[in-house]
């Protein structure tokens, strides 16, 4: 369960550069439940998703996931980046599941399942386009097997045939599988989750 209570978040705090990103956040997401984070642009809604992820930690309130701090729980927590080119780090697909440390069969099953046969291992990410690179990343995590997925805007820039693959790969998760997805477009991701939160000048909004 993740559990949010008065979060608030101020980037660059106590530098000339501070800007509120979030404010007096109060929110539970049970195990399992699939929701869908909603808001224009600069709302928040990325800060929201590094602070549950356990990258940042809140610079007000707290945030926990099953008790814990979200921060203690970044191993256990996938974060799929808006920004997917930063979070592959290595140079081939083989080498960034290594990163990871997960298993190289779940890892090339993961693969499959996003639409990749085994040639996909020695590609060079670089070479791939943003749809080949997000769904590389998501297998990654899917890999790891993590509790919860935090994926911040998947399916923005993404042709149609990458959609339909992470789509199928979101509903092949267990049902215990926690899924937080930041989207701009409620429509487009309507099988990601069904539970709307609205986020507005780091407020919670009706969405
Ligand atoms: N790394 C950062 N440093 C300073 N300000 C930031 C940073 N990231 C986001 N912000 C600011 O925080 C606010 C919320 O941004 P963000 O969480 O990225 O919103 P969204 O994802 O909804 O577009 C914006 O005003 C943005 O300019
Ligand atoms: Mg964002």
């Amino acid at each position: 369960m993740i559990e949010l209570r008065q979060v608030g978040y101020v980037h660059d705090q106590g530098t000339p550069w501070e800007a509120r990103a979030l404010e007096g956040i109060d929110l539970r997401i049970d195990a399992g439940e699939r929701v869908l984070i909603t808001g224009p642009n600069g709302s928040g809604k990325s800060t929201l998703a590094w602070v549950v992820a356990g990258h940042v930690e809140p610079t007000e309130g707290e945030a926990h996931v099953d008790g814990r701090a979200a921060s203690e729980s970044i191993t256990t927590t996938g974060l799929l980046l808006q920004h997917t080119r930063l979070q592959i780090l290595a140079p081939t697909v083989q080498a960034e599941g290594a990163r990871y440390g997960v298993d190289p069969l779940r890892h090339r099953h993961a693969l499959e399942v996003l639409g990749f046969d085994d040639s996909i291992l020695a590609r060079k990410i670089d070479e791939m386009s943003l749809g080949q690179q997000r769904r590389v990343a998501l297998a990654g995590l899917l890999a790891r097997q993590c509790p919860v997925l935090v994926l911040d805007e998947p399916l923005a820039g993404l042709d149609r045939k990458s959609v339909a693959r992470f789509l199928d790969a979101v509903d092949e998760l267990p049902p215990t599988t926690t899924v937080v997805t930041i989207t701009h477009d409620i429509e487009a991701s309507a099988r990601l989750g069904s539970r709307l939160i609205g986020l507005d000048e780091g407020r919670l909004v009706a969405p």
